[in-house]
């Protein structure tokens, strides 16, 4: 599955996504910038934020509460954030473009 990630600067990054991995795991793995993912994966940092535009923000599954708690507790989150380690990679995904918090940087 096709994903891009653009840094704040305007960078872009498009990465082949396993299905059934999350965001975080496919940034880390290509070695995208701006996605620190602190706590590996366990909704805990909140480092690894991701902003997602309107149109693809209501295909992604629902905040668990947990996320909500993280995206609550940081600073730099907006009504658009999520956790990329909590949005599983699936072919619904297809294109999407999400971008990076400056402060992950
Ligand atoms: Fe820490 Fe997502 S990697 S909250």
């Amino acid at each position: 599955t096709k994903v891009v990630f653009i840094e704040h600067d305007g960078t872009e990054h498009e990465v082949d996504a396993e299905n059934g991995t999350n965001l975080m795991e496919a940034a880390t793995k290509h070695l995208v910038p701006g996605i620190d993912a602190d706590c590996g994966g366990a909704c805990a940092c909140a480092t690894c934020m991701i902003y997602v535009p309107e149109e693809w923000a209501a295909k992604l599954p629902e905040k668990e509460d947990m996320e909500e708690t993280m995206l609550d507790f940081c600073d730099h989150s907006k009504e658009n954030s999520r956790l990329a380690c909590q949005i599983e990679v699936t072919d619904a995904l297809e294109g999407i473009r999400v971008s990076m918090p400056a402060s992950q940087h």
